[in-house]
């Protein structure tokens, strides 16, 4: 999981064999710094702590953090704790917006808080509740917990109170539950049913603690949960009890999920609960994905999955075990030195996979996600792309075919800034969410922004079962395979090719556009090969960035259909190595960035023989008047005379327009890369970044 964070790391385990015994030890041990240094840690404290190092153990819980609250310290880092004797112990993803409510409610009731974190809360809640609410079990205390918290989470919780049991649970954060058995398996969905005797009587005393913390939602009262039996005396159901305006209310579970053998007889099974596929392929490919307010519970080898009912809507809901179609290796990095260098020269294959079962023979396109939906999206009024980070560049890069294509007014929105300025939406728009990670907070937002404003939703991600992919109406998945360098780079160009494929199916039924549809195709069936040539430059773009490596800053220009190449570029240098770096559109170069060209500035121009050649040349001109000497990224068909006296000059094979970008970034993947090598930094965990940002 290091990947989605590596700024701290912790893990909370049964210290004691002894599972039966109802005070067991758990072991808590945190370290700032990367996994391997808690793995360190635990070796030296094997002994001291009396931990069985054959790990004979039955449940843990463990996190490496991407730091939101508080910086990176031993203490800041998860599991936190209810007390010193580890009673309630609990890893969080994601943020908790009310949490100086109830820390302020939690201190006035004498709880001491040792960290900066939101996440504490948690712990020091469910201790408090526990200790108002003995007898509650450790599912009901979890599931009274998490209707305190506003803000997105993913929890897994343990307990020295409970040995042997984990309980997790998401609201708006991605959870899901690996299964490894020795049996085939099956899920068995247990409607409720209800006897109104059989409830939870509704108590001033808690009433009044809900008040208290439900600040922001006073005519809310939810509490705790109580138990009735199955008609087939199988499983617990919980009941959430709310009360609005003074009534009590009781809304009741509508199902639980439970997995269960075929054949019970020798069934073995472990339980993996990850927010990410890639942390648990090792073991189990079968998965469960569980959706929000979904409580999973672990005893004894079982699992059942309860449901809290917040909204009155709720409908009958289905948990299925699903199976991976994700492979060890994909995730290995092999002979490579890192996942980026990996990744970077996988293009030729992934972007083959993006193209799989969609290029037709016959010369067609279907993207089998949007097919149903095609006839709506032809007839929409505008697009709107909204993405974040390099997902953002990709949409850049695929503005101008788009609107080619399709005729129609195409917008695209960095997510953060889309919410922020709650832009107007319509239901004829179409609206497409491009994510790697189908799981990026802004982006997700946007797509629960625009969906009940009745606009249709289409996800562009890279994850099965993500959260963009499950809620948008249709989508597109790029399968470029797992990415797990956090700077993105396959992801990238499979993003442009999934969009250029979009813009195809858009238009194929338009015979204006028949001839320029047949040079793209032609393209995309050359494109595997064309990648192979550019990353011949590997040994050529070592070379610059020996040269450039430490120098404080780098303007790469470029304009047209290029202008995505200079943006994602300058991000892929900045994240890094920590270069200032610019992309800069070429025509506002004399709107500003002029004024800083001299001979000492390092650039970067990227001239391709498009339609906007000559302007590109104008600007390549403007720069070399000033002493400018910028390193030149070109296709194969600029003339040399053009290029006269440049020192760098990168060719790239020369392609149509609009796929030419996929094979000017590269270049520039590269030398981000080998100028991050050259400055020492960690080339697949640059400092303070994620891969996959799952708060706001
Ligand atoms: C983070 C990553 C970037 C990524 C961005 C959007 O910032 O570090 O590499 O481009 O999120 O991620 P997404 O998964 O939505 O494409």
């Amino acid at each position: 999981m290091e990947y989605r964070g590596y700024d701290s790391a912790g893990i909370a385990i049964d210290g004691s064999n002894d599972i039966e015994s109802p005070h067991s030890k758990v072991a808590l041990l945190r370290k700032a710094g990367k996994v391997s240094v808690l793995s360190d840690f635990i070796k030296e404290s094997a002994d001291d702590l009396d931990m069985d190092m054959e790990y004979n153990i039955h449940c843990g819980i463990a996190h490496t953090r991407w730091a939101t609250h508080g910086s990176p310290r031993d203490v800041n880092s998860h599991p936190h704790r209810s007390n010193n004797k580890n009673e309630f112990l609990v890893v969080h993803n994601g943020i908790i917006t009310n949490y100086r409510e109830i820390k302020e409610y939690l201190e006035k009731k004498g709880h001491k808080f040792e960290s900066e974190t939101d996440t504490e809360v948690i712990a020091k809640l469910t201790q408090h509740i526990h200790d108002r609410y003995p007898d509650f079990l450790f599912r009901q205390l979890v599931e009274t917990v998490i209707q305190q918290l506003e803000g997105a989470f993913a929890l897994a919780f343990k307990s020295s109170r409970f040995p042997g049991q984990l309980v997790a649970s998401r609201r708006g954060s991605p959870l899901l539950v690996g299964i490894k058995s020795n049996s085939r398996l099956q899920t068995n969905h247990f409607p409720v049913s209800f006897s109104k005797d059989a409830g939870w009587k509704w108590g001033d005393e808690k009433q009044t603690d809900g008040r208290r913390f439900m600040s922001n939602h006073a005519t809310h009262l939810r509490d705790e949960s109580s138990f009735v039996e199955t008609p087939n005396n199988i499983l617990d159901l919980s009941i959430a009890v709310r009360s609005s305006n003074g009534s009590a209310k009781l809304e009741i579970s509508d199902s639980t999920t439970a997995v269960r053998p075929f054949d019970s007889a020798d069934w073995e099974v472990e339980y993996f609960v990850a927010s990410d596929a890639a942390a648990i392929i090792e073991h189990t490919k079968q998965v469960l994905f569980l959706e929000d307010d979904d409580v999973a519970f672990v005893e004894d080898g079982a699992l059942t999955i309860h449901r809290i009912s917040r909204h009155a809507d709720n409908g009958e809901q289905k948990r299925e075990v699903q199976l991976l179609e994700m492979e060890l290796q994909e995730i290995m990095k092999g002979s490579y030195k890192t996942y980026m260098q990996k990744e970077i020269f996988e293009q030729p294959d992934s972007v083959v996979n993006t193209m799989r079962g969609r290029l037709l023979p016959s010369r067609q396109v279907v993207l089998g996600g949007i097919k149903e939906y095609l006839p709506d999206i032809k007839r929409c009024r505008r697009l709107i792309m909204v993405a974040c980070g390099t997902s953002f560049h990709s949409a850049i890069a695929c503005r101008q075919i788009l609107e080619e294509l399709s005729e129609l007014p195409v917008v695209v929105e960095l997510a953060s800034d889309f919410l922020d300025r709650e832009t107007p939406i319509f239901r004829d728009d179409v609206c497409l969410f491009i994510s790697q990670s189908g799981e990026t907070a802004d982006t997700l937002m946007a797509l629960r922004y625009c969906k009940p404003r009745g606009a249709l939703t289409i996800g562009v991600t890279n994850t099965v079962g993500s959260s963009i992919c499950r809620e948008s109406h249709c989508g597109i998945h790029i399968n470029a395979g797992p990415e797990i360098g956090v700077a993105s780079t396959k992801a990238y160009t499979s993003q442009i090719l999934s969009l250029l494929m979009f813009a195809l199916t858009l238009s194929d039924d338009r015979i204006s556009m028949a001839t320029r549809r047949e040079e793209i195709i032609d393209a995309l069936n050359d494109l595997p090969n064309l990648i192979r040539e550019v990353l011949k430059l590997d040994d050529k773009v070592h070379e610059i960035a020996q040269q450039i490596y430490k120098e404080k800053s780098l303007l790469i220009m470029g304009r047209g259909f290029n202008f995505a190449t200079c943006l994602e570029g300058a991000l892929k240098i900045k994240e890094l190595s920590y270069m200032h770096c610019e992309g800069i559109m070429s025509g506002e170069l004399k709107h500003g960035p002029l004024a800083m060209v001299d001979e000492f500035l390092s650039i970067c121009m990227v001239v391709c023989n498009d339609h906007v050649y000559k302007k590109s040349l104008n600007a390549l001109q403007q720069v070399v008047a000033r002493k400018g000497a910028p390193i030149i990224i070109a296709d194969n068909s600029v003339p040399e005379g053009d290029l006269a006296g440049m020192k760098h000059i990168l060719r790239v094979p020369k392609t149509v327009d609009c796929v030419q970008n996929i094979l000017t970034v590269i270049p520039l993947q590269l030398l981000s890369y080998h100028i991050a090598e050259l400055n020492g930094a960690n080339v697949d965990r640059p400092r303070n970044l994620a891969k996959s940002v799952t708060v706001e």
